[in-house]
């Protein structure tokens, strides 16, 4: 296939930064000026390749690269989905969409066989709403420092100020109470017994990387029965491998009703996400398929990257690696930061390759993150947690870029250090 050059020559540097300005908005292009001014234009494996001809060591991408970038098997599954048949008329049954649904539920906790895909974590977490609304669960309930999009349904539990303010009035009916606190969430759900819907990250990744105490999961399991709620667990951050476990859930061997997936169900190549649920959570998308729908929805082209995505996971035991790399890179990263706690970083806490650094002051994580950068390592804030720099490295990191990793980790925060004694 031959393809006509561009008309215009391709956007220079200063070009980007300008039609940002211009056309998608002036904080952004400001935000792109702040990080250095590059535009990023290729990538694989760990790197991300910019148009001043440097590479940076991709340790954040908000998740989405456990495969890393641009993995050969789901670039070569979606090329041939490309090839055959991207986008489906939607009349006929599409048979990659139901591989990928068979693929997906092989992993998902028991029970949760039926797969509704979408194409982001935001949405996933409007049909999960929208599914517990269909069972009358329309109290809902969410933590604080839960992140779950922020589409206007989903931005309702997502609980910070910042992004909801803007926006109010957002669903009614809404109560938040603390992560990690089951006498909390009891107390709520004693008041709403069989209209409430929790839902609950396994960690919280943008509210900090918060881990919770052993058993939490369990408890939240047992008080949602209780009380007669639905049980939501978000692991658009946490899964497909992220945590060292296939869900955040596996840990402690409990089965919500419904399990929302995404980021890394992408393969990092197509943008897609997923609701898992029971039989019987699912009853209502299952008697009126015309009940919750989208154009792009479960597109072949997205779920042939979902499908790949899975199998290379299996192929090359993900799971296991991300368990073993996350201990690893979280000793480096503790290693590191030792000489600095007290002082400069607060904490380092971790669980498979969900890492979070938390400093002292708020102005110490974009000062360590612009070092980094300098640096070529990229790495990424917390959007719930303002004190907590955040690591999602993928599980293809090989000794090489772990030692520069260190490295470059050890430099930024003297810097960092130095600048905030100064
Ligand atoms: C736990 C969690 N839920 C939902 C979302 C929203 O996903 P998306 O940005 O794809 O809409 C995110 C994104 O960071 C997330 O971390």
């Amino acid at each position: 296939m031959t393809m006509s050059p561009p008309s215009a020559p391709p956007a220079g540097r200063t070009d980007v930064v300008d039609l940002y300005r211009k056309h998608i908005g002036a904080g952004r292009a400001v935000m792109g000026r702040v990080m250095g001014g590059m535009a990023e234009v290729r990538s694989e494996g760990v790197w991300i390749h910019a148009d001043d001809g440097r590479r940076f060591l991709d340790f954040g991408g908000y998740g989405v690269f456990i495969l890393g970038h641009r993995h050969p098997a789901v670039v070569e599954a979606v090329h041939r989905q490309i090839d055959t048949h991207p986008l489906a008329s939607r009349v006929f049954l599409e048979p990659v969409a139901a591989r990928a649904a068979q693929a997906l539920a092989a992993h998902t906790p028991p029970g949760l066989d039926y797969v509704h895909f979408v194409n982001s974590g935001a949405e996933a977490t409007e049909a999960a709403l929208k599914l517990a609304r269909a069972h009358g669960r329309t109290s809902l309930i969410t933590t604080r420092g839960g992140f779950h999009g922020k589409t206007l349904g989903a931005l309702s539990v997502t609980a910070n100020p910042t992004y909801q303010t803007p926006f109010q009035p957002l669903l009614p009916d809404v109560t938040q109470v603390g992560y990690d606190d089951p006498a909390d969430l009891e107390q709520a759900l004693s008041a709403r017994r069989d209209r409430a819907c929790v839902v609950v990250e396994p960690v919280q990744g943008e509210g900090g990387v918060r881990i919770p105490r052993p058993g939490y999961l369990r408890q939240v399991r047992a008080l949602c029965r209780t009380y007669g709620a639905l049980m939501v667990v978000d692991e658009i951050q946490t899964g497909m491998g992220r945590l060292g476990t296939w869900w955040g859930v596996d840990a402690e061997q409990v089965s919500p009703d419904i399990l929302l997936a995404g980021k890394g169900l992408s393969g990092g190549v197509v943008p897609i996400a997923a609701m898992a649920a029971t039989e019987e959570a699912y009853a209502p998308f299952s008697r009126d398929p015309y009940l919750h729908t989208s154009t792009f929805g479960a597109s072949p082209i997205a779920c042939a990257a979902a499908l790949a995505a899975v199998r290379t996971m299996e192929d090359e035991d993900t799971v296991a690696r991300a368990a073993a790399l996350g201990s690893r890179i979280l000793a480096a990263v503790r290693a590191v930061c030792a000489p600095h706690e007290g002082a400069l970083v607060r904490e380092v806490r971790g669980r498979g390759l969900l890492i979070g650094i938390e400093f002292a002051e708020e102005r110490a994580v974009g000062e360590t993150l612009l070092e980094l950068i300098a640096r070529g390592v990229l790495v990424n804030h917390s959007l719930n947690s303002t004190r907590v720099l955040r690591l999602t490295p993928p599980a293809v990191v090989d000794d090489a870029a772990l030692d520069l990793f260190r490295t470059t980790l050890a430099e930024a925060l003297t810097s960092t250090a130095g600048r905030m004694a100064g």
